[in-house]
This record gives structure tokens, sequence and C-alpha cells, in this order.
């Protein structure tokens, strides 16, 4: 069995996947553990829309729109630039299933009130989110934490029926990855500019 760290470390976004569909009880199983991520009031305000066939097929086609959008958004940047986003935007990547993740825009309790719930339900979905890229690099199956599809959120949210209180957090590919892909360094190797420490 892998380490966390080599769960962590070892996780990689995946851009390209074999036709291999996971079980349903995979796919449930890796949901079930992301959502004991921590959540901000113990909202668990998340939802998960898992698609495969017909759905995933319509969703890949409004995903590979979100290349239009950019080109429309970035039309002043060089073409370099505009390249590496088509490619950044595109990654589906023949993925059999595609996991969307939504929180519920919920009415604070007076208690709430005072606090800035649309960052924390947010900040409280990216948790569970992170979960469930490292459970399903666990389970053997690879993802890709997308928010460029927020792009094309509301035409996302129509073709899987989610009501308008919803928020789209981010979009994966779920299945078996076709490449290995080598890690990617991380900045600050040895820790020397990001980590400020007091009295230790
Ligand atoms: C909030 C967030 C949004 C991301 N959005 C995209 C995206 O839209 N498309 C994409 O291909 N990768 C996306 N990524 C993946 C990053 O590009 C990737 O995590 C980064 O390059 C490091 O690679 P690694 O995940 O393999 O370590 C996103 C990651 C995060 C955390």
């Amino acid at each position: 069995m892998k380490s966390i760290y080599d769960v962590v470390i070892g996780r990689r976004s995946q851009r390209r996947y074999t036709k291999d569909m996971p079980t349903r009880a995979l796919v449930e199983k890796i949901i079930d553990g992301a959502r004991w991520a921590p959540s901000a009031g113990n909202r668990q305000n998340w939802h998960w829309w898992v698609a495969t066939g017909e759905k995933r097929n319509e969703l890949v086609k409004i995903i590979a729109k979100t290349s239009d959008r950019a080109t429309e958004l970035f039309a002043e940047y060089d073409e370099k630039v505009q390249r590496f986003l088509s490619l950044y935007l595109r990654t589906v990547g023949g993925a059999p299933v595609i996991v969307t993740l939504t929180y519920e825009k919920k009415k604070p309790s007076e208690r709430e009130k005072p606090f800035d719930w649309d960052l924390w339900d947010y900040a409280s979905a990216c948790a569970a989110m992170q979960n469930f890229c490292l459970i399903a690099y666990a389970e053997g199956l690879g993802t890709c934490w997308m928010t460029a599809p927020t792009l094309v959120h509301e035409e996302i949210k129509k073709c899987l029926d989610i009501p308008k209180r919803h928020d789209l957090v981010a979009v994966s590919p779920l299945g078996v990855a076709s490449h290995e892909i080598p890690p990617i360094p991380r900045t600050d190797p040895e820790l020397k500019k990001t980590v400020h420490w007091f009295g230790i």
C-alpha cells in the first residue's frame, strides 16, 4: 500500500486516458472518501455530478468550447500563449467519466451571517476536490482538477440539470491514465522563500 506521501507526491494532473470504464462502485468509493474533507461550519454542501456515456459526450463538446471562449478572452496575447491555453483547456483526454463538483449556496443561519460563505464553501469544496484526486490516484485512477470549464459554466449546468443555486467549483476527467507523467518540480525546493519560521 502506498504511504500518504507516495500518494500526495505521486498524483499528477492526467490529460490522456484509456477507454477503460471504472465501476460505479469504485467511483462511489472515491467520492465517499473525498467527502471526509473538512468543511467550513461543517456545512458539507458540495455535490458531485458523475457523467458517463451520452452525458459525458455532451460535456466533452461543451468543454471543448472553452478553447473558443479563451481565444476571445486572450485575443490580444501571442500565439504561444494561445497554443498553451488551448492545450490546457482541452484536457478531458478521452476519459470515460467526467466528474463535476459544485457547492450549493445555502442561506447562512443567524450565527453564520457575518462570514463570507461563498468563499468558505468554495474553499471547503476545494478540500473535497483534493481528496478526490488523491484517493482516485491511490485507487489507480487519474484525474485533472480543471477550473477552465467554469468559462462555460452555464452550459455545463444546463447539460447536467444543476440547479441555479449551485456554483461550479471544478470539473475532472476520471479514468485510467494512459501515460506516466514525470513529477513537475515544485518551486522553492529548499523551502527557503515560502516557509516563514518563528521560534523553531
Ligand atoms: C484550482 C486549479 C485549477 C486548475 N485548472 C486546470 C485546468 O483548467 N486545466 C488543466 O489542464 N489543468 C488545470 N489544473 C491543473 C494544474 O495545471 C496542475 O495541478 C499543475 O500544472 C501541477 O501539475 P500536477 O497537478 O501534475 O502536479 C488546475 C489545478 C488547480 C489546483
